[in-house]
Parts: structure tokens; sequence; C-alpha cells
């Protein structure tokens, strides 16, 4: 594993915890190197759900974990997060926060509380980083003697990185939200306010390129999206409505209701290439059975003409007509063989993508809900 990136290949909400969960067993460090408490990580330990939104989900298996420079961190909400996981049992020593991390106030959350246009997560992020780049923000560094809470876990999280990579550990840095929501590589101005693709781990943590041995790409079974911005494969009929249902679609950290779609292998090729994919991970297969047939967006139209790239700009994006194969549906996901039709249609997603599908994971439970392929 030595230093492997996991990133989101779409909107975010992929099911990123749940799969770094799961590889963190053979981990001894996650780390996470950008936004903050606008990002909600889901993980479902026999049976008691752990929502963590600035906390690398790592902290559950008992993992050493990071909170990087290129975080924007609510000092409050991180003690209310660290109260919680003490209350739960999980022991909360491991943790290291970065000096040079910045700090989300009031101030910035009360600003964000006023946007209208992007349908952020009100958490200020935006404003954060906007104070960041226009160097008037507050690092914590700056304000840690205020937290008494958090001081003690205070350090020089860059330097203790290097140090673990060097002594040849094994390091897993959590991305959050999800490609198409990175500030430069995304559907802009649709988007948050850091750079979600995995380039960015070496930044968001003070680590030099080179030491990144392994990308991974989430990618969830089918699509969705919270906020506003254009979303070519969305489904606004009782499909959209069904897989919002069955796959409790609603944001971890606003409740809202997420708008859900067909897969979108044109989006997928981009993010693969933006992130340098080496191997793909598919989550929540089991919310589409049922269904009498499935589709994928296997390219685009616009003005007739068929595209096969992913154009740049929202307004672009908003203009475009998917194009769809459509795919046998299939009754059942459970215990460790998929059924023939979800078989083709994970080979179809690795094929397209030129990328290894090493794990699908097939409903919300630690341990049992993984299937291992063999021949992915
Ligand atoms: P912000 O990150 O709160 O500024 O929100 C900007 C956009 O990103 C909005 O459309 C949010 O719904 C979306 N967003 C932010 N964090 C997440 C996430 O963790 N999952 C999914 N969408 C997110």
């Amino acid at each position: 594993m030595p230093c492997t990136v996991i990133v989101g290949m779409q909107f975010g909400d992929e099911g990123k915890g749940k799969i770094i969960d799961f590889l963190a067993k053979d981990a001894d460090i996650v780390a996470r190197f950008q936004g903050g408490a606008n990002a909600g990580h889901t993980v479902v330990v026999d049976s008691k759900t752990f929502k963590l939104h600035q906390i690398p989900s790592g902290i559950i298996s008992g993992k050493e974990v990071m909170l990087g420079n290129g975080m924007v961190i609510d000092p409050k909400a991180l003690i209310e997060e660290i109260n919680f996981l003490k209350q739960s049992g999980i022991d909360v020593d491991k943790i290291s926060i970065s000096e040079a991390a910045h700090v989300v106030t009031d101030a910035h959350k009360e600003l964000d509380s006023k946007d209208t246009k992007i349908g952020t997560t009100r958490k200020g992020i935006g404003p954060s980083y906007t104070d960041k780049v226009a160097r008037r923000g507050l690092r914590i560094i700056d304000v840690v003697d205020d937290y008494p809470e958090i001081k003690k876990y205070v350090t020089d999280v860059s330097s203790k990185i290097n140090q673990a990579i060097d002594e040849g550990k094994n390091i897993l840095l959590e991305g959050a939200q999800g490609t198409l929501l990175d500030v430069d590589h995304g559907t802009y101005p649709f988007v948050t306010s850091s750079n979600t693709v995995a380039g960015n781990a070496c930044i968001g943590l003070g680590i030099g390129p080179t030491k990144i041995n392994k990308v991974i790409g989430v990618v969830k079974a089918y699509t969705t999206r919270v906020g506003e911005g254009p979303f070519p494969t969305e489904l606004k009929d009782e499909i959209g409505e069904r897989i919002r249902q069955k796959g409790n679609e609603f944001g971890t950290t606003t409740g809202r209701p997420r708008r859900c779609g067909w897969l979108d292998l044109v989006m997928l090729k981009y993010a693969k290439t933006i992130n340098g994919i080496d191997e793909i991970m598919i989550t929540k297969l089991d919310v589409l059975s049922g269904l009498d047939e499935i589709k994928v967006c296997v390219a685009y139209e616009i003005d007739k003409n068929r595209i096969e790239h992913f154009p740049l700009g929202a307004k672009k994006l908003a203009m475009v007509k998917p194009v769809y194969q459509t795919f046998e549906g299939w009754e059942n996901v459970e215990g460790k063989s998929l059924p023939k039709e979800a078989r083709d249609y994970v080979y179809f997603i690795s094929k397209e993508l030129k990328s290894p599908v090493k794990l699908v994971s097939i409903g919300p439970d630690r341990e049992d809900t993984i299937i291992l392929l063999q021949n992915g």
C-alpha cells in the first residue's frame, strides 16, 4: 500500500468512508488533505453507524489519523466529533492536527448560510478558503490556545507523515467530496472550494509527488449530486426516487435529498485521467437490484453531434444529452458471488475505464458485504 490516495470519481458521496474503513485494516495511518466539515463519511460497524465529518474514518479501526494543512477546520465541531467518538468507546489519542490548517469561524458559517446559488453545505468552507487565499485567514496555530481540548493534537503533520513514509508505514490519503466538485477540474462554479483530486494529497499534507504509490477511485454504481449544478444523467422520475429511497440518498451533513441518476462513463473517464486512477472500487451495487433494466451513459450529444469527452464548464455540460447503453437488471446481490447480469455491468465499467475493479460493495455493513473480484 505504502502511500495510497483514495478519491471519489463523481460528485462526492461515493461511499469512500466504507472503502477507507475496509482498507484501513492494512494501514498504519489515515490522513485527510482537503475540505472540512462539509464532508460526511458514514461507516457502519456491527450495526452501529458512525458519521464523521472532519476526522478520517480510520479512527474507528484504531488507526493513527491526521488532519492535513489543506483542510479548513471548525474547532468547535471537531471537539464535538472527538467527544462523540470518546462516548462510543473509540480511542482518540492518535489524532494529529496540522498547525497550518485554516480555521472555520462562526463568521465564515454565517456568511456561507447566505449562499443561494451553489447549494453549499453551509459549513463555512468557501469563506474560510477565501480568507486563506486572500492571506488574511486564521490558522490552527493562531487559535490553538483558545481550544485546550484539541491543543494536544496540534502538531507539524507534514514532518510527521514524511517520517512515517520514510519508515515504510502504510498510509491512506483520504479525499473528501468528489472529482466533479474540484474547484479547478469540476463543474465550476458549482463546486466546492478546494481541490478534491488526487494531486492535492501532496499539497494538502506536505508530501512530495514521488511518494505517492497508488491512486484508487471510488465509483458509486449510479450517480448522485447534492446542491446545484449540471447533471446529465439525472433521473427526475420514479426510478430516480426508487434509487434515492433504496440507497438512502440523503446528505450525511445536511440531510438534503440527493439528486439521483444513471452511471456516467464520460464523466468517469475524465475523472480517471485527472486523478491518474490505478484501480477502481464500486459501491452500492445492491441499490440497483430489482430494476428491469439499467442504463449507462456512454457518450453525450450536443446539437445532435456525439461527443465522448467531458466538456469544460457547467454551461456546456448543462446542454449535453446522454447517450445510453442498456443492461439487463438483476434480482438480488447477496452472498459472495454476483449474478451474471451484475457481473456484466461491473466488467463493462472496468473495460470501458480500462481499469481493474478490485472491490464491489453490496451493502452498508463492514465485513460481509464486500466482494473481492478475482479477475477484475
Ligand atoms: P461546500 O463544500 O459546502 O462549499 O458546497 C459546495 C458544493 O459541494 C455543494 O453543491 C455541496 O452540496 C457539495 N458538497 C460539499 N461537500 C460534499 C460532500 O461531502 N458530498 C457531496 N457533496 C458535497
